[in-house]
């Protein structure tokens, strides 16, 4: 839950499920979810940003350019993803509920797959840790082991950062040295410093493109970032509540700090990747790459998640899936080179095309339908209107048919649903992630038709109280 630690930001999970039997001729899936990540990639059009690995990925992958998530924060979005069901029907719109106890005893993506007869394995942050997954991960229905988390993320929240003054402090701006941090490692494997930060000189940052608080805008759909003014070097700046803003000098370091996490975190799909390929995995495993919500650098002057604005709701998300998506290899027995090399992020610039995407707009919720489909199992019904007491189905739609069938045309009838609950109709300390017992209003937003441009204008919040 909440920020990490910017440098240390998107935190990498990975799910594996891997055929149990050899002799199938299905395809292991390697499921990686990144915290907290929003679309601030090579691969969907930003030129900012240096994400290499990733971008090579997408160059073998189906990329969804319009992809978005049902609720942008941590527990009801993976809780979303991993069930196929909308916070509106799992109704838990905050961390303080396991779904099997307080809503349904609904089937997950992983308890499906090990149910058909995968092996599953949970590495890091999949399901929300903690009371939202019964302090297991949802082990044993989801998993075939026990969850693995790395040992260094109990210092997730500590006093990490270097300040100026010697000290370590809980800071938002935490460039960390590996080499003095506790256990000398980090949860994303592990290693990072500073260095990550000189690919985004400060000089080079700009602000976002609208850096102020909108005049018109409804003061529900604030959210007013209560988890950013709490870091120390936050508190310094003696913001004034809700609004801020952040002084600009402030606003750059962190975009930069942001970047630079990115391509941290790029740096560990590509040792990833490249591992999946050194060990002739890669012919026979799908990978997923996607993200449980977006976030805002500064845009209309917010900051983190917790709104429906499109930076906040937009992820990531592709599919690649060996002989269907990677076209360079399909139908060829030559290799021209490693699909998945590690591209080392300080190097020279190499730039990627997309290996297919589609404008249509997709939700999180298609992604347990549509990896049973590319996985050869049978994709779950759609639930009923009302689903409680139904284990298994999926409000989601299948959209391998966008892989398989190359998309011509745009599904303009298409439409994505984010939600996301308020105590107030003006912004409070606890607007940013009321607990279930305070939620006095729901707003929704709804992504209609297609955006113009990759980044998209920011959708309008819908009010329903
Ligand atoms: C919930 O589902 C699991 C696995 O599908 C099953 O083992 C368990 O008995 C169910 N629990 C209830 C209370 O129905
Ligand atoms: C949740 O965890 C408790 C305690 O470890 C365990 O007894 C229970 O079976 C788990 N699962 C469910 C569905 O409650
Ligand atoms: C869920 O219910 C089980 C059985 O009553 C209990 O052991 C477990 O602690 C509960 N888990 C949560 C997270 O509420
Ligand atoms: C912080 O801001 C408040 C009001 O904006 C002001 O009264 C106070 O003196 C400021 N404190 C510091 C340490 O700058
Ligand atoms: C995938 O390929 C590797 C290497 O060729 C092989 O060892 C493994 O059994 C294959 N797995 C499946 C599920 O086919």
């Amino acid at each position: 839950m909440g920020l990490k630690r910017i440098i240390l930001l998107p935190l990498l999970s990975l799910t594996l499920l891997h055929v149990a039997s050899s002799k199938d001729w299905r395809r292991n899936v390697l499921f990686i979810i990144a915290d907290d990540l929003r679309t601030s990639l090579g691969c969907y059009g930003d030129s900012v940003v240096k994400s290499p690995n990733i971008d090579q990925l997408a160059s073998h992958s189906h990329v969804f350019l319009n992809a978005f998530a049902q609720q942008a924060v941590c527990a009801p979005s993976r809780t979303s993803l991993l069930t196929s069901r909308r916070p509106d029907t799992t109704r838990l719109y905050d961390f303080g509920s396991y779904w099997r106890n307080h809503s349904g005893n609904y089937s997950t993506l992983p308890q499906y797959f090990k149910n058909q007869g995968f092996y599953t394995r949970s590495i890091g942050k999949v399901f929300h840790p903690g009371i939202a997954s019964n302090h297991s991960d949802d082990f044993p229905y989801s998993w075939s082991v026990p969850a693995y988390h790395p040992a260094s993320f109990s210092f997730e929240k500590k006093k990490v950062c270097p300040g100026a003054d010697g000290q370590l402090h809980a800071n938002l701006l935490c460039a960390v040295d590996v080499s003095e941090q506790p256990m000398k490692t980090l949860p994303d494997i592990e290693s990072t410093d500073e260095e990550f930060l000189s690919l985004y000189p400060l000089e080079h940052m700009t602000l976002a493109p609208d850096p102020d608080v909108p005049k018109q805008l409804p003061l529900v759909a604030y959210n007013p970032w209560t988890d950013v003014r709490k870091r120390e070097d936050v508190q310094r700046l003696n913001l004034s509540f809700p609004f801020g803003p952040v002084p600009k000098h402030f606003q750059l370091k962190i975009r930069q700090h942001y970047f630079a996490a990115v391509s941290f975190l790029d740096s560990q799909v590509g040792r990833l990747l490249s591992a999946l390929e050194q060990l002739g995995l890669d012919q026979n495993t799908t990978v997923v790459f996607t993200s449980d919500h977006g976030w805002s650098l500064g845009e209309h002057g917010e900051w983190a998640k917790y709104s429906n604005f499109d930076v906040s709701t937009r992820v990531p998300l592709m599919f690649y899936v060996p002989g269907v998506t990677d076209r360079t290899r399909t139908g060829t027995k030559t290799r021209t080179g490693a699909r998945f090399e590690f591209i080392d992020v300080f190097g020279p610039t190499q730039s990627f095309t997309n290996g297919q995407e589609s404008q249509s707009l997709v939700e999180l919720l298609d992604v347990f339908p549509t990896l049973a489909h590319l996985s050869g199992l049978k994709v779950p019904q759609p639930c009923p209107e009302v689903s409680f007491r139904v284990e298994l189905c999926r409000e989601g739609q299948n959209r391998a048919n966008d892989f398989i069938h190359r998309e011509t045309k745009v599904d303009k009838e298409q439409i994505a649903f984010s939600q996301y609950p308020r105590p107030s109709d003006t912004p409070q300390e606890n607007s940013d992630l009321p607990d279930l017992r305070d939620i006095r209003i729901m707003g929704y937003s709804s992504e209609p038709g297609i955006t113009d441009s990759v980044c998209g204008s920011d959708s309008t919040p819908e009010l329903f109280r």
